[in-house]
């Protein structure tokens, strides 16, 4: 994250009399820890909150929830409304326990199943879920790293980045609502623009929500909805400064971004 970015955030929480929401409860090296990915897509959310809010989700999934800390500032920018249903999914069996830790700290009510994508919910919840939101391991790499256990699991896409993401495109068609949405993490690498031509010929529309550059990457938080539904009118500007964060606007979720050091 960008010093400048550091700053802002610390002089959020400083200045917020109510912080420390969503708190780093449990940690194992093996799981990946919030990072410049995970605040962009909890940035996207929030962009986007007064439209979920209209929406009323009923069912939220995140597939591949590590931390747990996305499903947790979800919840938490949801009012923790107790009539929304949480799922989270993860493939490591030590980012299940870390999400159960987070939620439960956190008073969010889930399902936390350690599984390939969301096996095992197509029978029981196919067309029902109307927020998924997916932080997917986007990092080229030789084919043989994917679906390697632990923490190697968190970023490894193979070729271009592509190889989770793709088998998550149709899975995410299968769940969603006829109104829900999916926001998704990309990089320049994954060619973003595929991505949005294949779901587009599942019949979907997309718009980049929050575009962002760090050091390393450049990254895309990306909405997509069916075509027939429409989407809503936008709330907020695309944040495409590295620098730029909702945060300031919701220093409620800001204590994670600084390592669970409030001073
Ligand atoms: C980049 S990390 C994101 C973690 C968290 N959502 C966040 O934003 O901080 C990607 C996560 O996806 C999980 N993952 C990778 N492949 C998966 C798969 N096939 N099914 C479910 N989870 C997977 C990893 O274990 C890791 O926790």
């Amino acid at each position: 994250m960008a010093d400048e970015q550091r700053s802002r955030i610390r002089t959020s929480t400083k200045s917020s009399s109510s912080i420390a929401q969503i708190r780093l409860v449990s940690q194992h090296p093996e799981v990946y820890e919030p990072c410049d990915d995970s605040f962009a897509l909890v940035d996207a959310l929030l962009a986007d909150r007064t439209n979920i809010l209209n929406m009323r989700p009923r069912f939220c999934l995140e597939v591949g929830s590590g931390s747990g800390y996305v499903t947790a500032s979800l919840a938490i920018m949801l009012n923790q409304d107790s009539s929304v249903h949480y799922f989270a999914t993860d493939i490591n069996p030590h980012a299940v326990e870390t999400t159960t830790a987070t939620l439960a700290a956190h008073g969010v009510h889930s399902e936390i199943i350690c599984t390939d994508i969301a096996s095992g919910l197509e029978r029981h919840l196919s067309g029902m879920i109307d927020l998924i939101v997916v932080n997917p391991p986007y990092v080229p790499t030789p084919s043989e790293e994917v679906g390697c256990e632990g923490i190697t699991a968190s970023w490894a896409g193979g070729e271009d980045g592509r190889v989770v993401i793709d088998r998550i495109l149709p899975v995410v068609n299968e769940l969603l609502s006829e109104k829900g949405w999916l926001y998704m993490v990309t990089v320049t690498e994954n060619n973003p623009s595929q991505i949005c031509s294949m779901m587009r010929k599942m019949g979907y529309e997309s718009r980049i929500v929050v575009r962002r550059s760090t050091a390393e990457e450049s990254l895309h938080v990306i909405k997509f909805w069916r075509e027939a539904t429409g989407d809503v009118k936008h709330e907020g500007k695309v944040s495409s400064s590295s620098s730029y964060s909702w945060l300031p606007q919701f220093p409620l979720l800001s204590f994670f971004r600084n390592n669970g050091n409030s001073s």
